[in-house]
């Protein structure tokens, strides 16, 4: 007898759970079969797993095309994908994944696929002992850049660089997010998404009062710039107050061979034009387009080859006017903002600007003494990036926001379930120093102090010597609070002041009164080895003069910023305290230093 040999084609192994059918086509592509009803399919993820594409056909056609680390060996959160405007199509989700797998076995033991399911619910209730009580998040997801910041309707619009299918960067859409007093921050859906053109980058909107562009009067305008082989810029509009955007179909409206990116724009009332700013990138430079219409581009001039921190690429630019503080008559600067990563001041990315005359072409930055044009800093913390204002602000606000990380280790900071916050919201000012110079200021927006719970602690006035002087911190609402501080030193008087937890973990503020600078030391201040470049000490001159420095330090969950009282210093650091600090600990080197005004405010938690 001859034993028969059946060498006919495999079939295809599958599996079929909770309104999914999971077929298996090989090693390194498998096809997912929606099958049940629910209005989302639940994507699991492993955070540091490697990137999958993912193809989601409707009815034959390709709808979405995305990144997911889908998850090999544990699953560290679950994504939602909507389907939910699909309902009762034939709905397929191919998987190419780029992982080598050398049998079709091996692949289906990944764990992703025995947790795929569909569902109708995502619970985005905080699960994060790191997620700011009063900074700005996104429930899930990572995030970079704010954009497109508008102020329309009494609404502040925040958009930000968002991926929705994990919390790491990758495919960049506009997360969307609207509040009526800069805290409390309400989640909308997001505005612009990725299309053929490519992904969305960062860009910025403004109110068309005049119907320049024929979307209609008072429409909301957007330029962003569409990224995949190469970026381009491109138009987008608004006639329901900031809810729903519609893609200019003539995109994209600027192309060049080179990387640029990150336009913002605004309209120049004087010379009756929209003025825009791209960053080109690896040029180092800012390109100033001018146009009638939003759709019409002339490149007007070129500003910065060769100034400034020229350390890393340049990106998301600003331009604006403002008066200038204390002056008689109505002086007024032009502030010319550039984010640069890296060659910030402490490693990694960080905000410079240049200040000096718009004549509504050309931007021409004012020089020191010597003829150079001095390098500036908009913060001296490590976690200030991509700060640019609102447009339309009322009563003349320049109100800013940032990033709140570093892209030295923004993808590692030990959160999960999001990553990234924004800084928060800042007023700014600009002041003419002893050395004839003008800088911007930042204060803390007022409307932050409707945050303030009980007062906590207060002592009037007392003198500081060589001995530590102690106070409890608030301990509620996981010790966030604000704390407010005059110092006063005379000369060779070093000022410290230490937060502390009981495990010993601090972050220690020294102010030097002869060298005029405040440090921020977060070497020891909780977990800090996630990342070799986040154990750090940064340094800001502190503009002032008479070693009088007043500070205004506000400590949420995961960071700490810290203001001179009229704005004249910033410092932004992100920290990651196993248990909130509990004391806040002051001496001073030499002799007897003065203290007055020491307040503690506890904060109330008020957004995610
Ligand atoms: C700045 C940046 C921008 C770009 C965006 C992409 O952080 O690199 O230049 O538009 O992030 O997410």
């Amino acid at each position: 007898m001859m034993a028969l040999l059946c060498l006919g084609p495999s079939v295809v192994q599958a599996q079929e759970r909770q309104g999914v059918k999971v077929e298996f086509l090989g090693t390194n592509n498998t096809m997912i079969r929606i099958t049940g009803e629910g209005k989302y399919l639940m994507l699991p993820i492993q955070d540091n797993g490697e990137e999958a594409t993912l193809n989601l056909l409707v009815d034959g056609k390709q709808e979405k095309n995305f990144t997911a680390r889908l998850a090999k060996n544990k699953v560290d959160y679950m994504v939602p994908l909507d389907l939910s405007s699909y309902r009762g199509k034939h709905i397929i989700l191919d998987v190419i994944s780029n992982q080598s797998r050398a049998t079709v076995r091996e692949a289906q033991g990944d764990a992703c696929w025995k947790n795929i399911a569909m569902s109708d619910t995502f619970d985005i209730s905080n699960r994060e002992k790191f997620r700011p009580a009063f900074h700005h998040t996104p429930d899930y997801g990572w995030m970079n850049d704010p954009n497109g910041m508008v102020y329309a309707d009494s609404l502040w619009h925040l958009c930000y660089q968002w991926n929705p299918y994990g919390s790491k960067w990758a495919n960049m859409t506009w997360g969307h997010a609207t509040s009526r007093d800069l805290i409390h921050w309400e989640r909308q859906e997001p505005t612009i998404l990725p299309d053929g053109l490519g992904m969305i980058f960062s860009g910025s909107s403004a109110i068309d009062h005049h119907n320049s562009a024929g979307f209609g009067k008072d429409a909301i305008v957007t330029l962003y710039t569409s990224a995949a082989a190469s970026q381009m810029q491109s138009l987008a509009y608004s006639t329901d107050g900031g809810n729903t955007f519609t893609k200019y179909p003539g995109n994209p409206v600027i192309t060049m061979e080179t990387e640029a990116r990150d336009p913002n724009m605004f309209w120049d009332e004087a010379h009756q034009q929209w003025v825009m700013l791209l960053a080109h990138a690896l040029e180092k430079e800012m390109l100033i387009y001018t146009s009638p219409d939003l759709k019409q581009w002339t490149l007007a001039s070129r500003f910065g080859k060769g100034m400034g921190a020229q350390g890393g690429v340049w990106e998301c630019p600003d331009l604006f006017e403002l008066p200038v503080s204390g002056s008689t008559g109505n002086e007024k600067k032009w502030a010319l903002v550039c984010n640069l990563n890296p060659g910030g001041p402490f490693g990694g990315s960080a905000t410079q600007y240049f200040i000096g005359d718009f004549d509504g072409t050309t931007f021409k930055a004012d020089t020191d003494t010597t003829g150079t044009i001095p390098t500036k800093w908009m913060d001296y913390g490590k976690d200030h990036y991509a700060a640019v204002s609102w447009s339309d602000a009322p009563n003349n606000r320049r109100t800013v926001i940032g990033w709140m990380s570093n892209w030295q280790y923004a993808a590692e900071v030990p959160t999960l379930q999001y990553r990234s916050a924004n800084t928060l919201p800042r007023e700014m000012g600009i002041f003419k120093d002893t050395d004839g110079q003008y800088y911007l200021s930042s204060t803390p927006s007022p409307e932050l102090e409707a945050l303030r719970g009980g007062l906590h602690h207060q002592s009037r006035r007392f003198s500081l010597g060589k001995s530590d002087n102690t106070i409890s911190l608030p301990t509620h609402n996981d010790g966030i609070c604000e704390i407010l501080v005059d110092l006063e030193a005379r000369k060779g008087q070093v000022l410290t002041l230490t937060l502390a937890n009981k495990a010993g973990e601090r972050v220690v503020l020294t102010y030097d009164s002869d060298k005029e600078t405040l440090a921020f030391d977060r070497t020891q201040s909780g977990i800090v080895n996630f990342s070799q470049d986040f154990p750090a000490v940064t340094v800001a001159p502190t503009h002032r003069h008479n070693g009088k420095l007043s500070l205004r330090i506000f400590v949420d969950r995961s960071s700490i910023e810290v203001f001179e009282k009229e704005g004249r210093l910033a410092m932004t650091n992100l920290v990651f305290p196993n248990s909130p600090y509990t004391e806040l600990s002051l001496k001073c080197s030499k002799g007897k230093a003065k203290i007055s005004n020491l307040k503690v405010y506890s904060l109330n938690t008020k957004t995610k």
